[in-house]
């Protein structure tokens, strides 16, 4: 159940999870002349400063989608930019450990460079025990990709169908042990999904917004959590 948090003077109902797909940096950028790097340099700010913001108003689990399987279809030369960007955030520890935040990647980390894998696996030990915000970032992810993950597992593990549940599906997911993202956030005026946390967001609430990422900001999120507020869940219920 969601927790209920002070908000001002009246009581307001925060999502558990939230889940955000970081998109339109490279459309920020256009705008303004700049080449598409610029835009995910900006974005990777509003990153932070977001992920600041959810540890600040007590958020519990917050995903980002930064890279997905399908992003490999881009130049070298971006896919280099964007692992570049997250090299230098890990390098960075004050981005979580100063912050108390807890650091997960999910997703396929298989044909990432070993460096960003050391990086990756240090990151995640060295905040372990933060007790703030989980933040889950999606790196190589995809929905589908995951549950193809999962199914092999289940097979090697030798469980009978018999013991198939949904719960047991869920446990062999990369977000095994998180409540599922309660409110997935999409800027940048794509109304889709594209292939993010697939299983995991099938009673979701969804807030889209035109805002490209880079100018996404504190402010754009209360909107977004005061409308959760609005949203009558029933789960199939009446
Ligand atoms: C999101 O911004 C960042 C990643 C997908 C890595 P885009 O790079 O997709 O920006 P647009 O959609 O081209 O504007
Ligand atoms: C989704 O954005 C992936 C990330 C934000 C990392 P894309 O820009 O890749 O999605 P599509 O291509 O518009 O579906
Ligand atoms: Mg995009």
């Amino acid at each position: 159940m969601p927790s209920l948090k002070k908000n001002g003077n009246s009581e307001r109902v925060l999502p558990k999870h939230i889940a955000i797909i970081m998109d339109g940096n490279g459309r920020w950028a256009k705008k303004r002349h700049l080449p598409r790097t610029a835009g995910h340099a900006a974005g990777s700010k509003t990153f932070k400063d977001i992920a600041r913001y959810c540890n600040k108003i007590g958020i519990e689990y917050l995903t980002v989608y930064a890279f997905s399987t399908e992003n490999w279809k881009r130049p070298q030369q971006e896919i280099n930019n964007i692992m570049n960007i997250l090299r230098d955030y890990l390098k960075d520890t004050e981005n979580f450990k100063g912050e108390n935040i807890k650091l997960e990647f999910i997703g396929d980390r298989t044909p990432l460079d070993d460096d960003i894998k050391v990086l990756m696996q240090k990151a995640e030990k060295d905040s372990e025990n933060a007790t703030g915000l989980h933040l889950n970032i999606a790196l190589n992810y995809g929905g589908r990709d995951e549950i193809v993950h999962a199914v092999k597992d289940i097979i090697n593990e030798g469980i009978k169908p018999e013991e198939i549940t949904e719960q047991l599906i869920s446990d062999h997911l990369y977000t095994s042990g998180q409540p599922d993202p309660d409110f997935i956030i999409r800027p940048s005026g794509e109304y889709r999904l594209s292939n993010y946390l697939i299983w995991q967001s099938a009673y979701a609430e969804y807030w889209f917004s035109d805002i490209l990422w880079p100018d996404f900001n504190y402010k754009h999120l209360e909107k977004a959590l005061d409308d959760f507020n609005k949203r009558n869940r029933r789960y199939g219920g009446i």
